[in-house]
């Protein structure tokens, strides 16, 4: 079917359109700070942001120019690298990191490659999705010999992500009238990653998506995309999926799964997707921000009361990733774990 492999084809429903509406994209926040009242302005723009769509974008952010083009030039390099190179790096049973090039959304091939990095090395996970298996299992990085640069470089620039994402998240606490601090501890042994999408050209962009829909399991994303655009998010109002516009040196934040557990559904973790085009490779740096294995995710009690009960049972976020991990290897029968799966009857 057209120049694709069955395995990347979707559904016609999920195709995407020839031509996608043009609209005023989300929020563009800039986060420089000054005079009295400016945080509680700031907190309140991201606030609005997330009730509104669960996505903004982010400049002034503090991350330097100058890394973030160098960590674009080792991925490249590293992507433009002979197959059988890239694959001495390659995801396997045992360690999920590294690189790997058949992700699938929804048990629909995605039409890209990834190299994935933990942010915490070691990290620390359960062994298995079993409620009653303890065992914890411990993870490291795994790293491509070229280009040599790769490593550090890889390093360097998710500590200074990482900064951004504790920044965003006591801003995000500000903004639900909490305690700055109030997130912060479910991050001490946080389970993230950095991970270098690459989407190469596609012969059948009409039929292919780069990600399929999805929403993202974590707490928080922070996203570095190129000038190529084909980010879209599926709007609240209408369903519409509308595109998110390269802006240089801006990054893409957008709320995930425990944020809108956590908020009690104040805010909205979006439904998402990349589309991809026949001319032009794209390069996208997602940080995924994840919180300790042994967080037990639930509403904010803060944010709960008999008027406003819990949308949400308790659920371990260690069990529900390792749950979604094993999910992203290969087409599975069943839909994988969503926080749908914990909703109260109250949430209805
Ligand atoms: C993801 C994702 C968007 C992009 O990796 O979860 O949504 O622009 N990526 O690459
Ligand atoms: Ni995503």
């Amino acid at each position: 079917m057209g120049g694709v492999d069955q395995a990347f084809v979707q559904e016609p429903e999920q195709r995407p359109k020839p031509s996608t509406i043009e609209v005023d994209g989300i929020p563009v926040i800039d986060m420089s700070v000054s005079g009295t009242g400016g945080i509680e302005k700031l907190a309140s723009e991201i606030g609005n942001a997330c009730r509104k769509w669960g996505f903004f974008q982010v400049i002034n952010h503090g991350v330097p120019l100058e890394l973030r083009q160098r960590v674009e030039k080792v991925a490249k390099a590293f992507f433009d690298l002979p197959i059988e190179e890239k694959r001495k790096a390659k995801r396997d049973e045992l360690n999920f990191t590294g690189y790997h090039d058949e992700e699938h959304t929804k048990n629909v091939r995605d039409w890209k490659e990834v190299f994935d990095m933990l942010i915490e090395d070691p990290t620390f996970l359960p062994a298995s999705p079993d409620p009653d298996d303890e065992e914890i299992r411990t993870y490291s990085n795994k790293w491509p010999e070229n280009p040599p640069e790769f490593r550090e470089t890889c390093q360097e620039y998710c500590r200074e992500v990482e900064k951004l994402a504790f920044k965003l998240l006591e801003l995000i606490s500000l903004s639900l009238g909490l305690p700055a601090n109030r997130l912060s501890d479910f991050f001490k042994h946080q389970t993230g990653m950095l991970r270098l999408n690459y989407y190469p050209p596609c012969p059948s962009p009409e039929l292919a998506l780069g990600v399929g829909r999805h929403r993202d399991g974590g707490a928080l994303t922070v996203l570095a995309q190129d000038d190529v655009g084909g980010l879209q998010i599926r709007r609240q109002s209408d369903g519409e999926w509308i595109p998110i516009k390269p802006i240089p040196n801006a990054y893409i934040i957008n709320i995930a799964d425990a944020l809108q557990v956590w908020s009690n559904n104040l805010y909205v973790s979006a439904e998402h997707r990349v589309v991809v085009n026949s001319e032009r490779e794209r390069f996208s740096i997602p940080l995924f921000f994840f919180p300790s294995h042994y967080v037990k995710v639930k509403p904010l009690e803060e944010l709960v009361n008999e008027q406003n009960p819990a949308k949400y049972k308790e659920y371990s976020w260690g069990k529900f990733y390792v749950n979604r991990t094993g999910s992203n290897y290969k087409k599975l029968e069943a839909e994988n774990l969503q926080i749908d799966h914990f909703k109260t009857p109250e949430s209805e």
